[in-house]
């Protein structure tokens, strides 16, 4: 029973359950994510898209900087629960938060300004077409951000889940290596308690 409620991190589940871990999330992580935003800078007018979005507390973040934010999840309990906490800007048209994989975008090529995950690409399968369709949805010049709590399966924060919920945890190498083959140059920063901030920056196709 314990397993089965934190399964909710990976794709959180129609249910009570489901609900309650997207709203435990939007609290939780809160610290981590305002550490990782941190090193972003939005400006208005710029076009962000939130992948693995949960419960929409970066989203309802990122309106309060421009007025063209989207989310982008594959459960359908994550975009209902995040739909409803960002529905003023979804009624203004300031906000869209759609159903579906991150290696399948539903936008434009050449169309946002700034990609983000924050705890999510531990879940994606496959990453590198994941990554790939980032790449193709970025403008020139665009940014993506992974925001992660661990920078290492090893760690202590993140072994006992890791042991639990069968998920990846990736080396900041390893994701330098991975999107640079794609065209993005990389930079990240990892704090003394083992978060990681990753940007990459869309260079010209390789
Ligand atoms: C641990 S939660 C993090 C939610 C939110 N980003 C946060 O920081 O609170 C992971 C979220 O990513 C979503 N997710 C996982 N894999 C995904 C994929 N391949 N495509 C889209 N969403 C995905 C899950 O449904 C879940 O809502």
């Amino acid at each position: 029973m314990f397993k089965r409620f934190f399964e909710n991190v990976i794709k959180p589940k129609d249910n009570f359950g489901g609900r309650l871990m997207l709203k435990s999330m939007n609290k939780g992580h809160e610290k981590l994510a305002g550490w990782g935003r941190s090193f972003l800078q939005v400006n208005p007018g710029d076009r962000v898209l939130d992948l693995g979005c949960g419960g929409g507390r970066n989203i309802e973040y990122f309106l309060s900087k421009t007025d063209r934010v989207y989310g982008l999840d594959y459960s359908k309990t994550s975009v209902e629960v995040a739909s409803n906490l960002n529905k003023e800007a979804i009624r203004d048209g300031r906000c869209q938060i759609l159903e579906g994989h991150a290696k399948k975008i539903p936008f434009a090529d050449g169309s946002m300004d700034l990609v983000t995950a924050f705890e999510t690409i531990y879940f994606w399968n496959p990453l590198d077409e994941c990554f790939r369709e980032i790449y193709r949805v970025l403008k020139e010049d665009g940014q993506f951000f992974i925001c992660n709590e661990a920078a290492s399966p090893d760690q202590e924060n993140i072994k006992k889940w890791v042991d639990m919920l069968k998920f990846e945890v990736y080396l900041p190498e390893d994701l330098t290596i991975r999107l640079s083959k794609i065209g993005f140059s990389c930079q990240y920063h990892v704090d003394k308690k083992g978060q990681l901030a990753f940007l990459a920056r869309k260079q010209g196709k390789k």
